[in-house]
């Protein structure tokens, strides 16, 4: 089963939640979401935004957990909403998750190789006779091996190990695309390191595209090709990682930028620090620029119109600042 295009497309997809009494009055967490991930060359493509911004809400919808109110996505030309019954499975080999809490991916009282075993088996349709040489093969290829995992439980390893685990389950299961949440920020900074090193090698060596999702303008910098910003479920800035980092048009983009750069006071004591809990909901419900609350440069009309997406030297960023009059 396969479409003749090879990317993942997330075309205008919107979705709402409820919020108040009963849920009943709707807030947009995605608004209009489009963009494509290719899938050759593989690809790793960081969707980067701040607590709340919808970020693990977008990895739902692409791994058909949830479904989005508007819009579509396609894998290789397909609806993924819209698969005939033989494809669904199809589609659950191919993109495979990797979450942000390593002890919440597995059962507690599972034995971590079954995982493995299952992926290869059932996924990969790895013959018995070869499986456990397989198996080995994933196991080393992040770090461990089969000897070291064999009957052992998720609570007899430490955070990175199983983090490994749960990439070589991703991994066994032979897929075209990882959709990795968070997949280091419960880590020590020491361990972070080697697991982005191994999703850069998997890209590399496997041929696999990946979703990297983060807070973390500097990871994303480190081991991503192409980059998303998303601020309270809009995409702000979109293009390549290089362009991006070293030219960020969209303030919010400047504003993650100076987090993790040698502050920029020009920028920095403009930009009006989060509270969340009071400014959270007026922006996910914001006539005009949802960043308008907090940016520096926001004029009238930013409170009142949606900002165009405009596209600059191949990077789009939707702010008033750079249309043409
Ligand atoms: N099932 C739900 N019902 C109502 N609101 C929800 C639901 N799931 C998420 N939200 C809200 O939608 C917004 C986006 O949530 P989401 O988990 O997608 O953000 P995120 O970018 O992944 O955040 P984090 O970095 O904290 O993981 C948040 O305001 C969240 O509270
Ligand atoms: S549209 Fe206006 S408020 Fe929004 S980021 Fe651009 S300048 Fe700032
Ligand atoms: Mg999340």
């Amino acid at each position: 089963m396969q479409g003749n295009e090879n990317s993942l497309k997330v075309e205008s997809v919107s979705k709402y939640y409820g919020y108040g009494l009963l849920g009943l009055k709707k807030f947009k967490v995605l608004d209009k979401i489009s963009l494509g991930i290719p899938l050759k060359p593989p690809t790793i493509f960081a969707i980067v935004g701040e607590t709340g911004s919808g970020k693990t809400t977008l990895l739902r919808i692409i791994l058909r957990m949830i479904k989005p109110d508007e819009g579509v996505v396609k894998y290789k030309g397909l609806d993924v909403f819209k698969l005939p019954r033989n494809a669904v499975s199809w589609y659950r080999k191919e993109v495979q998750p990797i979450f942000q809490d390593p002890y919440e991916s597995f059962n507690p009282l599972r034995r971590v190789d079954s995982y493995i075993f299952d992926a290869a088996k059932r996924m990969a349709k790895v013959d018995k006779g070869s499986i456990e040489e397989y198996v080995d093969g994933i196991l080393r290829y992040v770090g461990l091996s089969l000897d070291r995992v064999h009957g052992k439980y998720p609570h007899e390893f430490s955070g990175g190990e199983l983090q490994r685990i749960a990439i070589a389950r991703a991994i066994a299961a032979r897929p075209t695309l990882i959709l990795a949440d968070e997949p280091v920020s419960m880590l020590d900074a020491s361990l972070r390191v080697n697991v982005l090193n191994l999703f850069k090698k998997i890209r590399d060596d496997l041929g696999t595209s990946i979703i990297y999702v983060t807070h973390d303008l500097a990871t994303a910098y480190y081991i991503a090709d192409q980059i998303a910003v998303l601020y309270r479920g809009s995409l702000v800035e979109l293009g390549s990682i290089d362009k991006v980092y070293e030219n960020p048009r969209h303030p919010y983009t400047q504003l993650l930028l100076t987090s993790i750069l040698e502050p920029d006071p020009k920028i920095s004591e403009k930009i009006k620090p989060l509270k969340l809990s009071t400014i959270e909901l007026k922006e996910f419900l914001a006539q005009g620029c949802k960043f308008a609350y907090r940016c520096p440069y926001a004029s009238k009309k930013c409170f009142e119109k949606e900002p165009p997406n405009v596209t600059i030297n191949g990077v789009i960023v939707k702010c008033h600042l750079y249309e043409k009059s």
